[in-house]
């Protein structure tokens, strides 16, 4: 008897392992991917395949403790060497792929010499994952660091249901050809049976690439390609609604936030909420509230801007120079506007627990979610779904996949600085019965697209899709 599971391969689990001295530490991993399939994974069943992090020299008893600690919670781990992790984690997956497919051509290195390295370690994913497989298993493959992996996969197993989802935004054509090994990046992609999006713009982009770059049409979400047919699909992510929404309405949470807005009362709060990630936007965010402060002197005094700054990558250059660029602007505008008694901005350099972070969502007036290019953003649907009291105002912005679907918030483009000050004060401004139509209307979207139907929705086309799918060969 076969029984179906669901295999997630990721780069990243979704718990991160420390170790010192031998003793480990097993702490949730940040960012959208890992919070947002926890769930899921959790009720599914099946097992989930990625690296546990940076775990140091560990011998052969304590990896198999640490293995077995792991099986617990259903993961399996692939663990990547010194030159692995700097090599196909900081070098080709986060120093290139990351800036050019958030369109940021400028940060790319002038060389890359680790496409070997991204490859093979892709390769140990599939192998990995194929010494897991049980026949009629569901194999569900994740993001930019291992779009080599589906057509790895359906080399060694040609009938098994392969999906691939793409987290981050697929940038143009012109954007995308840039990469030396851009015809090896769409074929891998090409493994899959469905391919999917946070939005139809990144997959009418990623059609275009097939066409510029391999002569392989797409019929909007059809592809024809090996013999085999497969399905391109949008999906935009959602997030644990109900979960964030309990947990918001819990009485210790509605405590700490009114005690919160008790401590700084009269202030009015903006709040900042990301990964410490150049993508996000964080210093043009903090020059908009310098010319808030600037352009609005009643306001100095009265906001306060909270950022919390989750740290990542930091073995990466640019997310080092990124730090500094903040430390430093946070400092001048603290200096040159601040007083003996008020703070304009309150800079939290660390990751927080769950439940302070919804008390933080509870508490803001204004959510600040400005990135410069983002996949999708699941921090803005968080605060949403945070704000069971129907209130507080959203400010997104447009380069934002979740744009699309928010249309309530307040948006802007982040690069004008202006445009995003004035919507600072456009959303300290607005009146009660304003803000609660805006914000009833988003949760009620957030909750209908949740992460379970999301899941539910990928997992349906991508049955439908490998039942479409024809015998390898059968051109
Ligand atoms: O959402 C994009 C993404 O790269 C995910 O794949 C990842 O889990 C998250 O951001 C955090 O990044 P990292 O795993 O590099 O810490």
């Amino acid at each position: 008897m076969t029984t179906s599971r669901l295999l997630i391969v990721s780069n990243r689990l979704p718990v991160t392992v420390s170790s010192d001295g031998g003793e480990f530490t097993v702490s949730p991993s940040a960012g959208g991917l890992a919070t947002g399939l926890k769930g899921p994974h959790e009720q599914s069943g099946g097992l989930w395949i990625g690296w546990p992090g940076d775990v140091g020299n560990l011998d052969d008893a304590q990896r198999a403790s640490l293995d077995e600690k792991l099986a617990e919670l259903r993961t399996v781990p692939l663990y990547l060497d010194q030159e692995e992790a700097s090599r196909f984690y900081e070098g080709y997956s986060n120093g290139l792929l990351w800036p050019l497919f958030h369109s940021l051509v400028d940060r790319i290195p002038l060389e890359s010499r680790d496409w070997e390295v991204y490859r093979s370690v892709n390769q140990r994913f599939a192998d990995l994952t194929v010494a897991h497989y049980r026949p009629g298993d569901t194999i569900w493959v994740q993001d930019y660091q291992l779009m080599l992996v589906p057509g790895m996969l359906r080399e060694r197993l040609p009938s098994a249901t392969i999906g691939f989802f793409l987290h981050i935004p697929f940038p143009s054509s012109e954007t995308f050809r840039v990469l030396p090994r851009r015809q090896e990046i769409l074929t891998g992609l090409l493994g899959a049976d469905l391919i999917g999006f946070h939005t139809f713009a990144y997959l009418d982009l990623f059609t275009r690439s097939l066409m510029r770059l391999l002569g392989v049409e797409a019929e909007v979400d059809r592809v024809r390609y090996a013999g085999r047919n497969l399905r391109l699909g949008v999906f935009p992510m959602g997030i644990d609604a109900a979960r964030f929404s309990s947990v918001s309405s819990s009485p210790e949470i509605i405590a700490a936030s009114a005690a919160i807005r008790e401590r700084i009362a009269p202030l009015r709060i903006l709040l900042g909420v990301d990964r410490m990630d150049y993508t996000k936007g964080i210093p043009r965010r903090f020059l908009a509230f310098e010319r808030l402060l600037e352009k609005e002197p009643e306001l100095r005094g009265k906001v306060e801007f909270v950022q919390v700054a989750v740290p990542s990558r930091t073995s990466v250059d640019a997310y080092v120079a990124l730090k500094q660029q903040v430390d430093e602007l946070v400092g001048r505008i603290n200096g040159q506007y601040g007083t003996i008694t008020w703070t304009p901005i309150r800079y939290l350099y660390r990751s927080i627990p769950e439940a302070q972070l919804i008390t933080l969502y509870r508490a803001a007036d204004v959510m600040l979610v400005t990135p410069v290019r983002d996949g999708l953003n699941l921090v803005a649907k968080e605060f949403i779904a945070s704000r069971v009291d129907d209130d507080g105002v959203l400010v997104l912005s447009e380069l934002a996949g979740a744009a699309s679907e928010l249309g309530e918030s307040l948006r802007v483009n982040p690069y004008d600085i202006d445009a995003t000050a004035e919507a600072m004060a456009t959303a300290l401004a607005l009146s009660p019965e304003d803000r609660k139509a805006r914000m009833s209307a988003l949760r009620r979207r957030v909750h209908a697209h949740d992460v379970h139907q999301w899941v539910a929705h990928f997992l349906r086309a991508l049955d439908d899709a490998a039942t479409q799918r024809e015998p390898v060969g059968g051109q």
